[in-house]
Order: C-alpha cells, then structure tokens, then sequence
C-alpha cells in the first residue's frame, strides 16, 4: 500500500525534528522513540523539486512522523490477528455458556434453529431497520417470476434522538401508506392479518421467535425509553394505533435475514455449499453463525430437531486490549452517543470509518500546517467525511488523483491540492482502511475456529464448503476493503483450507430473509418449516 509515496532516506532536519520532539522525554521513552523512529519505511515528504509547489510553511518533517506514526499503531501483523482470533474464541465460549458470560459478546440466541425450506408460500411484509433508512417491503413466495417491491424511508434526525413512542408511531405510519396503495388482491383473509418479519438490526435479548428487548441503541441512535421494552410489542401496538391489520411474527437481526437467504440460495443451487456464517459490514458490524445446541450451555429449552441454533454475536462489542487503538478511535469513541461501547464495530465499520480519516487529517492540518497556514474549517466538523468518500479517494486510479482533488475541495473545502498531498490523503485512507479489513477478516476466521472449520478436511472436518454470506455497503461498494478482508482470512487459514471457505456477497437478505422467516413461522399459514 506504499506504492504511491516516494521513497526518502531520513535526513539531518528530521534528526533535527527528532531532536526537538524528544526534549521533553525521560532517557526510556527517548530510547523507545528512536527505536520507533528507525521502523521509518519510506517518506511522504516532496521530493526537492516538489516542494516549493506545497503550501509555504507546511512541516513535512512533523506529517511524515505522524503518518508513520499511524502506520505503527494501525499495523495488523498475522501474530496479532492471531492472538485476537483467540481471545475472540475465549470470548465467543464464555457469551454461550450463560447470559452475560462474556464482557463483549451477547451471543444472541435467535430462536431459529432451522433455515428456510423452499416451500415458503403466500404475501409476506418485512420492516428493515438498522441504519439511517428503513425498508419496507413485499415479498410473494411460490411464484415464479414475481419481484419484491421495496420503498425505502429516511429516519429524521430528531426521530432517531426522540422518544420511543414517536419512533414506532412514525415506522407504522410508513408502513401503512406501503399498505394503503396496494390492490385487493393483497388484502389478508378475513379473520388472518398481513404478517411482517421485523428486522431489526441492534442488540436485543430475544425471548422467542418474535419478542426481544432492546439491550442498547447502536450506530447513532439514541432513542429515550425504548431500552429494556420488548420491540415487537411496540410495534404491534404501534399498528393497532394507527388500525394496521398487520402482526409480527418473527423478529430477527440483519445478519439471521442475510444467512437464511444465502442459504436457501446455496441450497437451491445444490453444490453442497453450507452456509454457516453471515456478517454485515454496513453502517455498522456483526455476524451470526450456526451453532451446535450441544456447544450452548445457557439454552434452556429442547433440543431443536437440526441440533443447531443461530446465534447472532453482536460482535461489534469486541473490546480486547490488543486491539490495535490509536488517538483517533479514541476521540471518535469519546464523544459518539455510546462511549466505551462497541470498540470492534468503530473501528471497522461504515459509520466511522469517514471520521477516523477526517480526525487524521484534522491532526496533520493542526500539527503540520498540511493544508496551509490555517486549519480548512470543514475539517472541524465531525462527520463531514463519510466512509463513501474515503472508498472513493482510496480507490481514485486516476494518474493525478482526480477524485482525491474533488473530494478535498468539494467535502473539506481544501482547494488546490498537490499531487504529493493527495497521496498523503490516500496513504491515509488505505491505512484505515487496510486496519478494518484485516479485523474483519480476523472476526470470521475467529468464527471458523469455533465451529472447527479452519482445519483442513483431512482432520475429519466437514467435506462440505463453507460459505460466509456477506452483505453491507461497506463490503459491497469497497472492492479494496473486500480484497485486504479475503487476503487476511488466507494469510490466517492457509490456502488450502482457505480453498473451502467461499466469501461471497449476498444481497438484500436482511429485509428478504426477515420475509422468509415471517413466512416460515406464519400463524395462518401451514407453510411451516
Ligand atoms: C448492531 C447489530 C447489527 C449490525 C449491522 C450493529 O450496530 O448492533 O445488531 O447486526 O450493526 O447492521
């Protein structure tokens, strides 16, 4: 990832700038610090007869140590992943044995302990909620040829920040304008009401198939008093406000509704593909994955007839101490509406990575003047800098890095930019980037030891391929992210037993697969699984 910045030797100003920046130090410190400074790879800093075209004043010296600085604390050497894939594990073990067992993972029983059949019939609703949008949409199984209809609808700021009661009145509001232009032919029996799958993408304790309570809000929402309230209930009641003759029946989480797609498209296809795990690496970040019963020591009830349950991780609550954290992950951390919380999933998914991007470059404007003698004011304002455009810098081919150029002006208000300063930029994203895809890679091959798939076949392991279902903008619409993800799992698997494991997208299942499972545990329906 270093292809794009320009070889230098250090030279006496930077010993000088060492010099300067050591002062202050105790002989120890001092020690390390040159140690760390002699890992010093390659220079950011113009070459002579570039410099005079950067902006007068700016501390190349000072930008090069902060950069190298980051490469250092972001790096993801295949020894670290490994050390967390086992903490992970460790982790994984302790959420299942009993509730509240592992400090960072809920390890949601889901109450689905089969996946879908096939022989799903009937017009089924499903009510996709997780980031800043929701869909609503139709989906009529068993017939040929027939598309689901989608509408998608953007949650109001002041919705998402608001009380629990608005927030459920607004959703059943959307829903039933969905409904209300529908023709008669969509109309429930007399006696039956239209059944929803309700998707929805935050941590619950579920209790059944269609009841849960929410443990906590994540990615920027904060509604007040929804917390510790069973979610199907309000919406239910929600409906019955607003004289919806619609009812869930089944409540699942977006990586549940992702699996169960991909795994009746696997079966369909009939290759003897199994899909074992999801994750979604959207807005924000988790996985699900089937588990043995026999493995969940806190499961009460009986034993499901396929001796399996999908367990939704919520692993985006990850929090070991060997995570590779910096400044920025720290400040960005500090100030999101849940602190402390979710340390996994703000490092890698599509919420924050824009603004851990924004907060480096914040520092290099404030510390080395990268962006001219005063601090380009858009650079101050959290956010501004989306994942989208940091997929988009990093993935800018063109020769003078056009995108790059654009997005500065356009989104940072920072203007007439240099060659050598958009690769600085670039080198930035990739950097972040190249962090978040190795954590992400380490987070499946964690889930790949659990359930003894990251063994080769000829340890008695299943002969059947594995397949990851994956979906989420992030991953979806980030070719670079998704190759450094895959490069991690072989680099950690080896590629032979990397050969049985299939990384494929698979799209739209969390509202279609939350359909799906409304159709399989239908109360009028005897299309059961
Ligand atoms: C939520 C998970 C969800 C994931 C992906 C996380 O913030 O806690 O429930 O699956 O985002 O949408």
């Amino acid at each position: 990832m270093h292809a794009n910045v320009q070889p230098h030797v250090l030279d006496m100003r930077m010993i000088e700038s060492v010099n300067n920046s050591i002062r202050h130090l105790s002989p120890t410190e001092i020690r390390s610090k040159m140690k760390r400074r002699s890992l010093r790879r390659v220079s950011i800093k113009p070459s002579s007869g570039v410099a005079n075209d950067m902006h007068s004043g700016s501390d190349w010296d000072k930008a090069e140590f902060v950069l190298e600085e980051l490469r250092r604390q972001c790096d993801t050497p295949a020894d670290l992943l490994y050390r967390l894939v086992e903490d992970m594990v460790e982790e994984m073990k302790a959420g299942l044995a009993k509730e509240g067992g592992s400090k960072d993972y809920k390890m949601i029983l889901t109450y689905v302990d089969k996946l879908p059949s096939g022989k799903e019939r009937g017009h089924f609703y499903a009510l996709d909620l997780g980031g800043t949008n929701f869909r609503v949409l139709r989906v009529s199984f068993g017939q040929d040829g027939s598309t689901p209809v989608f509408q998608e609808v953007s949650i109001p700021q002041e919705i998402m920040l608001g009380q629990h009661e608005e927030l459920f009145d607004y959703i059943a509001g959307k829903l039933a304008e969905f409904v209300s232009k529908e023709d008669s032919s969509y109309h429930p029996r007399p006696g039956c009401k239209r059944e929803l799958g309700f998707t929805f993408s935050f941590p619950i304790k579920q209790t059944s198939i269609d009841s849960g309570e929410l443990i906590k809000w994540t990615k920027g929402f904060a509604v007040e008093g929804t917390a510790g309230k069973d979610v199907v209930q309000a919406l239910n009641e929600a409906m019955e406000r607003r004289g919806l003759d619609m009812v869930v029946t089944a409540l699942v989480n977006d990586t549940v509704g992702t699996l169960a797609v991909a795994s009746l498209a696997a079966s369909k296809a009939d290759a003897g593909d199994e899909v074992m795990i999801s994750v979604i690496l959207g807005t924000g970040t988790n996985a699900c994955y089937v588990e043995s019963i026999d493995a969940i020591p806190k499961w009460k009830g009986p034993k499901p007839s396929s001796g399996n349950m999908i367990i939704s991780m919520e692993w985006g609550g990850f929090s070991s101490s060997l995570l590779p954290r910096t400044q920025y992950d720290e400040a960005l951390d500090a100030v999101s509406v849940n602190p402390g919380e979710q340390i996994f999933e703000k490092l890698l998914s599509g919420m924050y990575l824009g603004d851990i991007v924004r907060r480096v470059l914040l520092r290099l404007a404030e510390e080395a003047a990268l962006f001219g003698p005063s601090v380009p004011p858009n650079l101050l304002i959290p956010c501004i800098l989306g994942t989208p455009h940091v997929s988009c810098m990093h993935q800018d081919k063109s020769s003078d890095l056009q995108e790059v150029g654009r997005i500065l002006s356009n989104v940072l208000g920072i203007h007439e930019t240099s060659l050598e300063l958009r690769k600085l930029v670039v080198e930035v994203c990739s950097i972040i980037a190249k962090r978040a895809a190795r954590l992400a890679g380490a987070g499946i091959v964690g889930i790949l030891r659990k359930i003894g798939r990251d063994r080769s076949k000829h340890d008695g392991s299943s002969s059947h391929r594995t397949v990851v279902a994956m979906d989420g903008g992030l991953y979806e619409h980030y070719p670079l992210f998704r190759a450094e993800m895959k490069a991690a799992v072989v680099e950690l698997l080896g590629s032979e037993v990397a050969e049985n494991v299939l990384i494929e997208l698979s799209k739209d299942g969390s509202g279609i697969g939350a359909a799906l499972l409304a159709a399989a545990h239908s109360k009028y329906s005897r299309y059961g699984w």
